[in-house]
């Protein structure tokens, strides 16, 4: 658990960027299974699943990393919550995931489909078990990037 949100902890430090993080009202549950077994049936059933708080302006932002862990091949369905809540169209969205050997899944062509008029960029995956270690290697890549 909070193996993205340590990935993500990375990529703001190294651009001293704001952060947001997307929290369901309902905490999915802590065991494996059954979070596993929730998480199937919110994909199969198109579930979106209530976000807590405020959400965030993006209206002043060029650039959005969007980040999640891989659930079933996919994102989190609160992430789709989030997209249909927030528009990022016209930014360059990046996406980042931890995983455990699905890489970025399908979680890059589903942001193209959802976010039609963003600007995307090729993102980067960290198996969760590594994230603990990869501080250089993702701020090797957060640098690396040409950000308008
Ligand atoms: C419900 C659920 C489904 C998952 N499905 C996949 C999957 O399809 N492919 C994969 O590589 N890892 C899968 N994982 C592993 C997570 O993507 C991985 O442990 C990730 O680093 C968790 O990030 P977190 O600590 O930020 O929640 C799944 C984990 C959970 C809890």
């Amino acid at each position: 658990m909070g193996h993205t949100k340590v990935m993500a902890g990375y990529i703001a430090e190294a651009l001293g960027a704001d952060t947001y993080e997307i929290v369901p009202v309902e905490p999915y549950p802590e065991g494996y299974d059954d979070c596993c077994d929730q998480a199937l049936a919110e994909q199969r059933d198109d579930v979106r699943p209530a976000l807590a708080g405020d959400l965030p302006d993006v209206s002043g932002y060029d650039t959005v990393f969007l980040g999640c862990p891989i659930w079933w091949g996919s994102e989190p369905m609160v992430v789709r919550t989030f997209l249909d809540a927030v528009d990022l169209s016209g930014k360059t969205v990046v996406p980042f995931t931890t995983h455990g050997g699905s890489g970025l899944g399908n979680v890059p062509a589903n942001l193209q489909a959802r976010v039609p008029g963003a600007t995307f960029v090729d993102g980067k995956a960290v198996a969760g078990t590594a994230v603990d270690g990869a501080h250089d290697e993702v701020v090797d890549w957060v640098t690396s990037l040409d950000l308008a």
